[in-house]
């Protein structure tokens, strides 16, 4: 059995460039994996079967850790399926990718359990058929991406002190929030991505578009900052914040969980551990 932490992910900025004839957007992101995760354990069998403590999550071939497994078995030409349990920590629709993060942490193990028939370059290429957010856990946990997602320049680890994820019950849809997005009054063409990184510039394009979806998300973010943290920002097409800054108590919001994590990195020959 092979057991597997699956990291969630923070975009510490995102911004969006163009739209692309395809209808994804082009992306400019700055992704950090973190130590929220979900734990995946993994058999060799005669078939799939994944199991999930969740038991609102399908477990059907719908679910992305099995077209992860479904995948490899086409890239391979390898027959045999996997059993897999998922215990999920990573809450959904949230814009941390805790979806593609399961995908990534298959095509890992499957690799791992059939004797690594495919390199790591391989397996974060065949990743973006599952998702635009899965190739980039195949970097070591801090990279820009571009394009959908799936042109990923790893990076130095950035230096981490303790901060709070914050979840509001209710959830973003990914395609409703890049649908919303007007890119005619998005600024950045003069915006050179090297100038973003060091200091790092906080920002994400897609708080516009979820806010006008959902007026709560705006009202939760001026509770943060007024609450004292120094950088609040939504991740991904939401609806977690990333709340960093020194507090030493965090304000008690109904239906609002929190999260204490550290940004995570992975060795080049290991998978995610915490
Ligand atoms: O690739 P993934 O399935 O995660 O994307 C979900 C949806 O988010 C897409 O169908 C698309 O509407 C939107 N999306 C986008 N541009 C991206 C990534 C996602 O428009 N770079």
């Amino acid at each position: 059995m092979l057991r597997l932490f699956s990291p969630a992910k923070v975009n510490l900025f995102l911004l969006v460039v163009g739209k692309r004839p395809d209808g994804y957007h082009d992306l400019a992101s700055l992704f950090q994996t973190i130590t929220l995760g979900d734990t995946l354990e993994y058999e060799l069998s005669d078939k799939d079967v994944l199991t999930c403590t969740d038991p609102t999550l399908p477990t059907d071939a719908s679910n992305l850790v099995l077209k992860a497994a479904s995948l490899f078995r086409s890239k391979t030409g390898i027959k045999i399926g996997l059993k897999i349990n998922l215990d999920k920590k990573i809450p959904s629709q949230a814009g941390l990718g805790g979806g593609s993060s399961n995908a990534a942490s298959t095509l890992w193990a499957f690799n791992k359990l059939t004797g690594c028939p495919a390199s790591v370059k391989e397996l974060q290429q065949w990743g973006g058929e599952i998702g635009s957010d899965v190739p980039f856990f195949f970097s070591e946990g801090t990279a820009l991406c571009e394009g959908r997602g799936e042109k990923v320049h790893p990076l130095p680890s950035l230096e981490s002190a303790p901060f709070w994820i914050a979840k509001p019950k209710s959830g973003c849809s990914t395609p409703a929030v890049f649908k919303r997005l007007r890119l005619d009054e998005m600024h950045q063409p003069q915006l050179v991505i090297e100038n973003l990184l060091d200091p790092i510039s906080y920002h994400n394009d897609l708080e516009i578009p979820a806010f006008e979806i959902n007026p709560e998300l705006k009202k939760l973010k001026e509770i943060l900052l007024k609450s004292g943290f120094q950088t609040v920002l939504m991740t991904g097409s939401g609806s977690a914040f990333f709340c960093m800054g020194s507090l030493s108590s965090f304000p008690s919001i109904p239906d609002v969980s929190y999260y204490a994590v550290q940004f995570l990195n992975r060795k080049s020959d290991d998978w995610y551990r915490i």
